[in-house]
C-alpha cells in the first residue's frame, strides 16, 4: 500500500448547534479504497464535502496530496475529482458534448484521445452522440465516472455512487472501480449505507454514526474484532451499544 494521500485530523462540522461531524480522524493511502459507511444522517456527505473543500470545517485540519487544504485548495482541486449518484450531467447535451465541456474546464491536453480512452475503459463506446439523459442508469453512472477521471485525479471521491443502481449493474460498477484503482493507483473514498457492498469493495472501512467514527479497519479485521459474521451484523451491534451508552448518560 502506498503513501498517505489524504489526512483528516480532529475534523468537525457544526450546523447551528448540531454536530454533523464530530471530531473524526483518519488517513487514506495511494491505491486504497476507503469506504465510509453509515446510515442516513451519519455525516458521510458532510465529511466528503469538507474533504473536497466545498464546505469549511468548523474545526480540524485536512491535508490532501501533502498540502494543507485550507491553503492550497485550488492546487489540490486540479488533482482530485468527484462523482455522486445525485449529481446529473446536463441531460440534453450528448455524451461527447458533456465530456468536451469538462475536458475544457479541466484544461485536458489532448481531449479527443483522453475521451476516447475513457469511453473505452468505461464501456461507453458508441454512446457519444446520445443525449446524456437517454442513457441507462448504469451508463449514466459510468458517464459520471468518465467525467471524474478526465483530469487524471489522484484522489476520487464517490458519494453513494451505486445507490440508485440495480444489483447487477452496481456489481459491475464495483468491478470497474476496483480495476481502475489498481491500474491508476488511485485513492478512492467511497461512501455508502450498503454494508454488503462495502465489504466487497473496500480495503478499509470507517463506520460513522451520529458524526463520529465508531470503528474502522479492514473489513475482515473489523468482523473478527467484534465477533460478527458480516459488516452489517457488526454495525448493528455497535449502533445498539452506542445508543445504550447514550441512554445511560441521560
Ligand atoms: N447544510 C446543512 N444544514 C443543517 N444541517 C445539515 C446540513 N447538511 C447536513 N446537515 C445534517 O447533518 C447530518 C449529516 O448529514 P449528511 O452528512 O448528509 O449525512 P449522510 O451523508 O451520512 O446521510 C444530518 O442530520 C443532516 O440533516
Ligand atoms: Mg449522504
Amino acid at each position: 500500500m502506498g503513501n498517505i494521500t489524504l489526512k483528516a485530523e480532529h475534523l468537525s462540522k457544526v450546523f447551528n448547534v448540531f454536530k454533523a461531524v464530530d471530531d473524526i480522524c483518519f488517513e487514506a493511502r495511494r491505491g486504497e479504497i476507503l469506504g465510509i459507511l453509515g446510515p442516513n444522517g451519519a455525516g458521510k456527505t458532510t465529511t466528503v464535502q469538507m474533504l473536497l473543500g466545498l464546505i469549511t470545517p468548523t474545526s480540524g485540519y485536512i491535508e490532501a496530496l501533502g498540502m494543507d487544504l485550507a491553503r492550497y485548495r485550488q492546487k489540490i482541486a486540479r488533482n482530485v475529482n468527484f462523482s455522486s449518484a445525485y449529481v446529473n450531467l446536463p441531460a440534453n447535451l450528448t455524451v461527447s458534448e458533456n465530456l468536451h465541456i469538462f475536458a475544457r474546464l479541466y484544461d485536458v491536453k489532448h481531449p479527443e484521445t483522453k475521451i476516447e480512452q475513457l469511453l473505452d475503459l468505461l464501456g461507453l463506446q458508441g454512446t457519444q452522440r446520445k443525449p446524456a439523459g437517454q442513457l441507462s442508469s448504469g451508463q449514466q453512472i459510468r458517464l459520471n465516472l468518465c467525467k471524474a477521471l478526465l483530469n487524471d485525479p489522484e484522489i476520487l471521491f464517490l458519494d453513494e455512487p451505486t445507490s440508485s443502481l440495480d444489483p447487477d449493474i452496481a456489481d459491475r460498477t464495483r468491478q470497474l472501480l476496483m480495476s481502475i484503482r489498481q491500474e491508476r493507483e488511485l485513492t478512492i473514498i467511497f461512501t455508502s449505507h450498503n454494508m454488503a457492498e462495502m465489504e466487497k469493495i473496500s480495503d478499509r472501512v470507517l463506520f460513522m454514526l451520529q458524526g463520529k467514527i465508531i470503528a474502522g479497519g479492514r473489513p475482515t479485521e473489523v468482523i473478527q474484532r467484534y465477533h460478527g459474521q458480516s459488516l452489517e451484523e457488526v454495525f448493528l451491534k455497535l449502533a445498539r451499544q452506542t445508543k445504550e451508552r447514550k441512554e445511560g448518560e441521560l
